[in-house]
Order: C-alpha cells, then sequence, then structure tokens
C-alpha cells in the first residue's frame, strides 16, 4: 500500500462501516437491503476491478481529439469488465430500484460526518493491487479542484469539484457497482440511444411496461429535470448531501455530472426546461476538468490542503448530515 496517498486526513478510529469495507465491492449475503434487487448469486456483481475503470472508460470515450468515428465506436474501448458492468447497470436501474434509493439514502439518515470524515472514509476505497499507477479517491477530487482553480474559477466552483465524487462512499455502504457509478440516464420513460450500450436495456424489466416506455413515459413535457427520475447512483447522493450549502450551478454540476446522454449528446431535452438548459451551460464547463485533469501530477496533498480546508469551511458547518 502506498503512504503517499492514503495518510488519513484526520484521525478517527474503525467503525462498523469501515469493517464491512472488505466485502463492500464484493456483494455477499449480509446486505439484506439489496435481497429484492439483488442480481442471480452466479453473478458477479463487482466486475469492475475497482471503481475508476469506470471512469476511465468514459476519460477514454471523450478523449480529446477523437474523431467522430472513433467516438462511435466506443465499444471498442470497453474490456469486458466495463461491458459487464453496463449490462448490470441498465438491467437492474429500475424506476422501482431507484425509488426505493431515494427512500433509503436521500433523507441523510445515516448521521453526521465532516465533509473531511468522508473524504477520509472515501479514500479507504483504492485498489490495492497497483499503488504506482493509481492516484486515490481524493487524489482524482484535488486534482480535479486544482485544474479548476488554476484557471481562475470561483471559490464554489473549485469546491463542487472536490465533492463532486465523494458519494461514491455508496459503495462502502455496501451498494454495488451498478448503484455507484455509471453514466446515469432517466428511469419511467423510453431509453435514448445516446445512452452508452442502449441495447443492454432489452433486461430491464421497466422495458415491458408500456407505460415507460413512451418518450415522456410517467412525466410531463419539458417538466424540469426535478422532477425526473435519474439512475441512482453517486452523483444524486451527492447532490442531496450538499444541496443545501451551495450555490444553484454547483449543485447541477454534481447531480448530473454522469448524464452524458444529455450533456453531452444533447439527449432528453424533451424533459427539461429552460432552466435546466441555462444550468447545463454550468454541467458542460464542469466535465472537462473531471474528464481530464487525471493524466496530470499527484497533487501535493500537504501543501494545498490548508486552501481546501478554508474552502469547505467557507460553505460547511463541521458536521453535515449523511
Ligand atoms: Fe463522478
Ligand atoms: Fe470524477
Amino acid at each position: 500500500m502506498a503512504d503517499c496517498g492514503k495518510t488519513p486526513i484526520v484521525q478517527r478510529s474503525a467503525t462498523a462501516d469501515n469493517q464491512s469495507r472488505s466485502t463492500a465491492m464484493k456483494q455477499t449475503d449480509e446486505h439484506s437491503s439489496l435481497k429484492e434487487h439483488r442480481a442471480p448469486l452466479e453473478e458477479d456483481q463487482a466486475p469492475l476491478r475497482e471503481l475508476d475503470e469506470w471512469d476511465d472508460f468514459v476519460a477514454t470515450r471523450y478523449r480529446q481529439g477523437k474523431s467522430e468515428e472513433e467516438f462511435r465506436n466506443y465499444k471498442a474501448d470497453a474490456n469486458p469488465t466495463v461491458t459487464e458492468f453496463y449490462r448490470q447497470n441498465h438491467k437492474y436501474q429500475t424506476l422501482d430500484f431507484v425509488l426505493e434509493k431515494k427512500a433509503e439514502y436521500c433523507g441523510l439518515k445515516r448521521g453526521q460526518k465532516s465533509i473531511w470524515e468522508m473524504a477520509d472514509y472515501l479514500n479507504t476505497l483504492v485498489d490495492d493491487s497497483d499503488p504506482d499507477t493509481d492516484v486515490t479517491q481524493i487524489e482524482h477530487l484535488l486534482q480535479t479542484a486544482e485544474a479548476i482553480r488554476k484557471e481562475g474559477h470561483p471559490r464554489w466552483f473549485i469546491l463542487a469539484g472536490f465533492l463532486h465524487d465523494l458519494g461514491k462512499v455508496l459503495c462502502l455502504y455496501g451498494e454495488p457497482q451498478w448503484a455507484v457509478v455509471g453514466d446515469t440516464f432517466p428511469v419511467g420513460c423510453a431509453y435514448s440511444e445516446q445512452v452508452v450500450f442502449p441495447e443492454f436495456f432489452a433486461t430491464n424489466p421497466d422495458g415491458s411496461k408500456s407505460e415507460y416506455q413512451t418518450p415522456y413515459g410517467i412525466y410531463e413535457p419539458n417538466c424540469g429535470l426535478d422532477s425526473v427520475h435519474l439512475s441512482f447512483g453517486h452523483d444524486e447522493y451527492i447532490f442531496r448531501v450538499t444541496q443545501k450549502y451551495l450555490p444553484e450551478q454547483a449543485q447541477y454540476m454534481l447531480r448530473y455530472h454522469s448524464f452524458y446522454a444529455a450533456h453531452r449528446h444533447g439527449a432528453y431535452r424533451h424533459l427539461m426546461n429552460e432552466h435546466d438548459e441555462a444550468m447545463f451551460e454550468w454541467v458542460r464547463k464542469f466535465n472537462p476538468y473531471d474528464l481530464y485533469s487525471k493524466g496530470r501530477e499527484r497533487p501535493n496533498t500537504k501543501e494545498i490542503l490548508p486552501y481546501y480546508r478554508e474552502l469547505v469551511s467557507e460553505f460547511f458547518p463541521d458536521k453535515i448530515d449523511w
């Protein structure tokens, strides 16, 4: 294990949650909350070696300078584990599943913790097999935030970069990979061909419910994304946790940063309202920092941490609800 990225940011003792970490990436019978939606036992619910494998795939998919033809061939960039991950994600993210997870997590009833305690907790989610090449979760957050800071953006924008993937702690809560990461998409209405691997929706039980398969499904035309349920994952969770402390532009960045079909490909505009359209400018502004800051040098955590401590305390109280 590499020392550099894993030094705890705050000292904390082991918790029950931490003890479950070793099983967080591989689902077991212990996670009773998943009973109804859990895939058959023979299915490996953690096909990705690490969550970053999905992020890396997305970054490759939208590699800068990629031609349109190369882009359309994105499946060639997906290794079998990423493909299997999307197969599960598209199969199990039903409207019922999303509503159940929102009821479970969006009331923020898991107790109070500081942003730093959560960042430190998230940092325990790292691939131990390859410590030299992988940046830790907190390093990805700092790299994203630093890239934003270098270009002179407002403090709330930098903070959004630092926070954007903290919702991945869902994986440490015991959620399977397909409920934590992956491109997000609306449920309860027809799937867009602009979502990656659209053919995998054929196995989603919602696909055979005709009321969910019209363009608007359960929604009204241009009802606004706040009324639309997206597939559940780290975006929605961190949005809910931080919502009341951040300006709206930052809320949109956090909530929709994995909604590539919309912010990259212009899909689902029939569900968006004018306010969403205006706010998506900020989602698009944010996206390159998430995608392209990873290759840069590792941030000097010790040196920049005081800046981020001050930034976090400017917007957040010591402890917030999770
Ligand atoms: Fe993310
Ligand atoms: Fe990210």
